[in-house]
């Protein structure tokens, strides 16, 4: 594909050093990262420069990149136009949601008092605490759950200290024999690795022809070795489980607990909690609901909520109230009963949870409530504007269009030439081609608009165009498997015949 750039206007490959829209490439090869740009090799230190590392670990000289300002402030500009971000335009991707991070959370993540070291004495931390002490309370209150940590550092790590919390109680009650969790088929992939990861076999749950939860199946499937079902509800098609306290008491008579993953709470925020629909544990995707950056893994957050019985097991250190006077220590730190251990460095990502703390904060309930129907609003509003068909309803805060004949991967990389992010893709597999959509509540109609008009164009386009798409971005389609099983993270093993 790297035949077809520079061609027509005027600039040749052969050329040293080119501008190619946004991307600066230099003697054929892309932009270098900083570290690996105009390095000079500096002497740090001669043949016995008295450290006590051994010499293998040791070096006596280090490459080190000499730019100016204007260089600087050039390459980062450069990458920063080269990628499409939530700050760059529209980005409905169903279920991995990527929700608009307002500025202000930034400004108070910033504060001069919010850089406090951790390693500091309690007393004198009392603002950090309080601040802890009342997210978890707050998360407590719009989950409909009892006690909350904040330590894991993502959605899927809470996942994991969920089920291992979950896993623990089981032990303590002499029902260590319990192996199995219950997943169904709609599920993202964590949930599944979860349960692995967590020792657990997994028995997969197959969707009814409405799209949920199948009864029969789930009644067949329950036992008294099931430790625990995994949903998300809405589920992955955006459907609200009707049945929901009709399973988790299924669920609950054969002595097993109801997970929530809360990848889709902010379908519900404000509205319905999931422990008032019978779930025992929970993790909350701050970056999904509470607008906050999500970190690829971490450095995100994904705290997890339990009900009183479970609270004994969670992740060591909590923050509670010790009801000291003001002039006193009012917060404290302490070590849950029955704790799992330590699952972060200290209580989890500090910076993030300071955003989440002022969103929600900010938004109050009204604002909550406010932010999930017009989630609910905006899905249904794009749905009913674009051109390709939806099969499962009614949906919530997102919908699974179907692709139909055409190849939903290439429809995704159409739309990136149309200037706006495409929806999630092949997911959940119960619909063909699936273009699983989830505009979130921060998109105007004209924004919401543009989008329909950029899925209405791709859907009247033929498949040599979309196989060749997308042909307006920074990067032309890459080969995404080896781009996933052999990533080449250095500049100097990239050249322009890779592209
Ligand atoms: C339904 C569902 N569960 C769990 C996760 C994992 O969350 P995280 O990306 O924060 O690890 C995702 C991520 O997109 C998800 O969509």
């Amino acid at each position: 594909m790297s035949g077809s750039r520079g061609d027509g206007d005027g600039r040749s490959e052969d050329k040293q050093v080119r501008y190619d829209q946004a991307r600066y490439v230099e003697n054929g090869q892309y932009e270098p990262l900083l570290s690996e740009k105009d390095l000079t090799r500096v002497e740090i230190g001669g043949e016995d420069d008295g450290s006590p590392l051994p010499d293998d670990l040791t070096r006596d000289s280090l490459e080190l990149p000499e730019l100016s300002e204007p260089e600087l402030a050039r390459h980062y500009t450069r990458l920063s136009q080269m990628i499409y971000g939530i700050d760059s335009g529209p980005y409905p991707l169903g279920s991995c949601t990527m929700k608009y991070n307002p500025k202000f959370t930034e400004d108070v993540a910033a504060l001069p008092t919010a850089a406090v070291h951790p390693d500091r004495s309690e007393r004198s931390i009392q603002g950090t605490l309080e601040l802890l002490y009342r997210l978890q309370d707050y998360l407590g209150r719009i989950g409909g759950m009892d006690a909350v940590t904040l330590q894991p550092p993502a959605g899927a790590a809470g996942e994991f200290v969920g089920i291992r919390v979950a896993a623990a109680y089981h032990e303590h009650n002499g029902e260590g024999h319990r192996d199995e969790v219950i997943v169904p088929e709609s599920a993202h992939g964590t949930n599944f690795a979860t349960a692995a990861l967590g020792g657990y076999d997994v028995v997969s749950l197959p969707s009814d022809d409405d799209g949920r939860v199948d009864l029969e199946a789930l009644e067949a499937a329950l036992s008294e070795n099931t430790a625990a079902l995994m949903l998300t509800n809405p589920n992955t098609l955006g459907l609200f489980e009707r049945d929901i306290t009709e399973i988790a008491e299924m669920v609950h008579d054969v002595g097993g607990l109801l997970y929530y993953d809360g990848a889709n709470l902010n379908a519900l925020l404000g509205r319905a909690r999931p422990g008032d629909m019978g779930f025992d544990v929970m993790h909350y995707n701050v970056h999904k609901t509470f607008a906050t950056p999500h970190g690829g893994g971490g450095p995100g957050a994904g705290p997890v909520g339990v009900v009183d019985d479970l609270a004994p097991f969670l992740p060591a250190p909590r923050v509670r109230e010790n009801g000291g006077s003001k002039s006193e220590t009012s917060y404290e730190l302490f070590d849950p009963d029955h704790t799992i251990g330590k699952v972060h460095g200290y209580q989890g990502n500090w910076l993030v949870l300071i955003k989440a703390f002022a969103y929600i904060a900010r938004l109050g309930d009204a604002g909550l409530a406010d932010a999930s129907a017009k989630a609910v609003l905006n899905a249904n509003y794009l749905a009913s504007q674009i051109g390709y068909d939806v099969p499962y309803e009614p949906f919530h805060h997102e919908f699974v269009a179907s692709a139909g004949e055409q190849d939903a991967a290439d429809v995704a990389k159409r739309m990136l030439d149309y200037g706006v992010h495409p929806p999630t893709t092949k997911w959940p597999e119960i619909v063909p081609e699936a273009l699983m959509t989830e505009p979130t509540e921060v998109e105007s109609k004209k924004t919401l608009d543009r989008l329909a008009a950029a899925f209405n164009a791709v859907a009247d386009e033929d498949d040599p165009t979309l196989e060749a798409a997308p042909d307006r971005t920074a990067a032309r389609r890459i080969d995404q498997t080896s781009a996933a099983r052999s990533p080449r993270l250095s500049w100097q093993t990239l050249d322009l015949e890779d592209d």
